[in-house]
């Protein structure tokens, strides 16, 4: 989704800022651009492009024929919300004068009522975006005779929503100013840069030293100046960033996407998630989580949120945790818990689950699980994520830098997680029998091996996909540990093939749904050896018989299974619970064949993006 980066001093602040766009462009964008204070102070130089795949090229082709020397320079990748894609809608915006520009995160929510103010006062908007209102907004502050930063704080007193933003202001050359509230921004300066970035990536090629800002505060970045002030005007000192590690420049490493390599890199998602966490023996320790022994055995319900492919490792956590810790345990999409008013008894953990940690209904939906008297903890992949730095604990996934869009090793490591977590609260709680700690751990340790062993069959896995690649009509079924991984398979094969896949309850589709099974319709069910699998090929052959295709994950050696089905993807048998990581990796790359065979961009899928900072 959007990003920001914003550099000022340096010999050649727009060289950092299109590198610190190259960092950005995973988040998914539509858009991209650029602005830069001219070094006479005189004038702002602009370029922006709206090209899928190619803005940052056509951004850096304009910069090397373009400006002379420039001082404090801005750049957005944006992810359209408030009007189409396109170049006008790109930011950065810039005032009437075209003196101020602007680039934005987020949602300006009451845009409308200040559209009309500024359009009665005269002001020339050129775009259909929310984020034009804000360079206007401070236009007319400087006109009554504020500096940049106090007119971004005025403005910030009237803007409702969620945002980040950064400006620039010719009269200001050296000078960025920052301000946030709900999306994440970090801001840094040395004696000779400054630099503001929605990223820590992005920021970390410029310093290492760098602060995040908290809600509401308003941040002047110059060489060697890093003032910041609440909305009131005072000073405040921001928090500390402690950036322990190094950002590598993510590189596909010899395979022909990232999907692809990070697909491969899952069994090592899985093995240093679990490491130092997990031990063979059955001992279990994390070290971030903030609740010791006494306040996990208080816990008297978990309640689980997230979204899109992290809800799904949430509906698998609640299984584990249910079984294993013997405690209540609900998920929910995060988009839905903010608004639904829930009653939070007292002794609720809330996880948030999120790959990136900025995720704002997941963020959302975390702040009203506190207010409502929850614990919370952030699940995240990303250390000193916003999520991270408020909940009052963190469960790390350490799957490393995820750039795909659609969340695959990332996802693993969430399942990974949340069972070492299930297993941590069930020692706690004392609710196994003896030596199934043990057990466990040896089931949770073996994860690594087994996705190892998935991985070596994938070309059959492939080549199924290609057989079905011009199939329209997708199904996934599944019961009980089976329905989140089939609806986490239909999820991957919409998103990144752009067919129709409605995942379902097995047992459910003769309520309604089965009324669409027709020759044509392909079936993918998960129909591994669980209690439960003679219930599922019952439900299997109900879609037979009406003319479906039937595809199934299936355990190795279960040659009864494989006849039952048209297409098996075949996994080694592991034990229902931790099932789900292994059983969901075929499907990642059933749905990556028929992406690929499609010719669709499966590292960015259209209308997709990384991050979802917008409601
Ligand atoms: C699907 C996918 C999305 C994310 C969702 C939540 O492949 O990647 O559904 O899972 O947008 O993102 P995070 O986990 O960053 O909160």
């Amino acid at each position: 989704m959007c990003g920001i980066i914003g550099v000022t001093g340096l010999s050649d602040p727009l060289a950092a800022v299109l590198e610190g766009l190259e960092l950005l462009e995973y988040r998914g964008y539509d858009s991209a651009g650029i602005v830069g204070v001219e070094a006479s102070g005189q004038a702002l130089w602009r370029v922006r492009a709206a090209e899928h795949g190619g803005s940052i090229d056509r951004l850096r082709a304009e910069a090397d024929g373009g400006p002379g020397p420039l001082r404090a320079c801005l750049g957005h990748t944006r992810w359209a919300t408030h009007g189409a894609p396109s170049e006008e809608n790109a930011h950065p915006h810039l005032d009437c004068s075209g003196r101020v520009a602007v680039v934005h995160n987020g949602i300006i929510e009451n845009h409308r009522e200040l559209a009309a103010e500024l359009d009665r006062s005269g002001h020339k908007r050129t775009s259909a975006t929310d984020t034009e209102i804000l360079a206007h907004l401070v236009e007319a502050e400087i006109d009554a005779g504020a500096d940049l930063a106090e007119a971004v704080r005025r403005c910030l007193l009237v803007l409702r929503g969620d945002f980040a933003v950064a400006l620039v202001h010719a009269a200001e050359p050296d000078l960025i100013v920052a301000a946030r509230r709900t999306s994440p921004l970090v801001v840094g300066t040395t004696a000779s840069a400054g630099v503001v970035a929605s990223d820590v990536a992005a920021a970390l090629s410029t310093t290492r030293q760098l602060y995040a800002l908290e809600d509401d505060q308003v941040a002047e970045v110059a060489p060697g100046r890093l003032l910041v002030r609440d909305l009131e005007g005072r000073r405040v000192e921001p928090a500390r960033i402690d950036v322990a590690w190094s950002v590598e420049r993510a590189l596909k490493g010899g395979y022909p996407d990232f999907m692809s390599k990070e697909i491969h890199e899952q069994p090592r998602a899985a093995a240093d998630t679990l490491l130092g966490r997990v031990s063979p023996g059955g001992a279990t320790e994390i070290e971030e989580l903030g609740l010791d022994e006494e306040e996990l055995r208080a816990t008297r319900r978990v309640l689980l949120v997230g979204c899109g492919s992290s809800y799904h490792a949430c509906l698998v956590a609640r299984h584990a945790l249910e079984r294993w810790a013997a405690v209540p345990a609900e998920a929910e999409i995060a988009s839905e818990l903010r608004y639904r008013e829930p009653v939070l008894a007292e002794g609720t953990l809330a996880i948030a689950v999120s790959q990136s940690g900025e995720t704002v209904d997941s963020l959302h939906a975390m702040r009203e699980a506190r207010r409502r008297g929850a614990r919370v903890l952030a699940l995240t992949n990303v250390v000193d994520s916003v999520m991270a730095r408020e909940a009052d604990g963190v469960l790390y996934t350490r799957a490393g830098p995820e750039v795909g869009v659609a969340s695959t090793k990332s996802h693993v490591a969430q399942l990974v997680m949340l069972e070492a977590f299930a297993l941590h609260l069930a020692r706690a709680r004392g609710t196994l029998r003896e030596g199934e700690p043990g057990r466990l751990a040896g089931e949770l340790l073996g994860l690594a091996a087994s996705i190892g062993r998935v991985l070596e069959r994938e070309e059959d896995y492939l080549s199924l996909g290609r057989r079905f690649s011009a199939s329209e009509n997708f199904y996934y079924l599944g019961r009980r540990l089976g329905l989140p991984v089939a609806m986490e398979g239909a999820l991957k094969l919409k998103e990144l093939a752009y067919v129709r896949a409605e995942a379902y309850p097995a047992g459910e589709m003769k309520h309604g749904p089965i009324s669409l099974i027709e020759p044509g319709a392909v079936v993918v069910v998960v129909a591994t050896r669980t209690p439960l699998w003679e219930k599922v090929m019952a439900n299997v052959e109900e879609m037979r018989a009406r003319g479906a295709t039937v595809l199934g994950v299936a355990d190795e050696g279960d040659e009864e299974t494989a006849r039952l089905l048209d297409g098996v993807l075949v996994v080694p048998p592991t034990s229902e619970l931790v099932s789900p990581v292994v059983c969901v990796v075929p499907l990642q790359c059933f749905a990556y064949a028929v992406a690929r065979a499609r010719g669709n961009d499966v590292d960015r899928p259209r209308n997709l993006a990384k991050v979802v900072t917008v409601e």
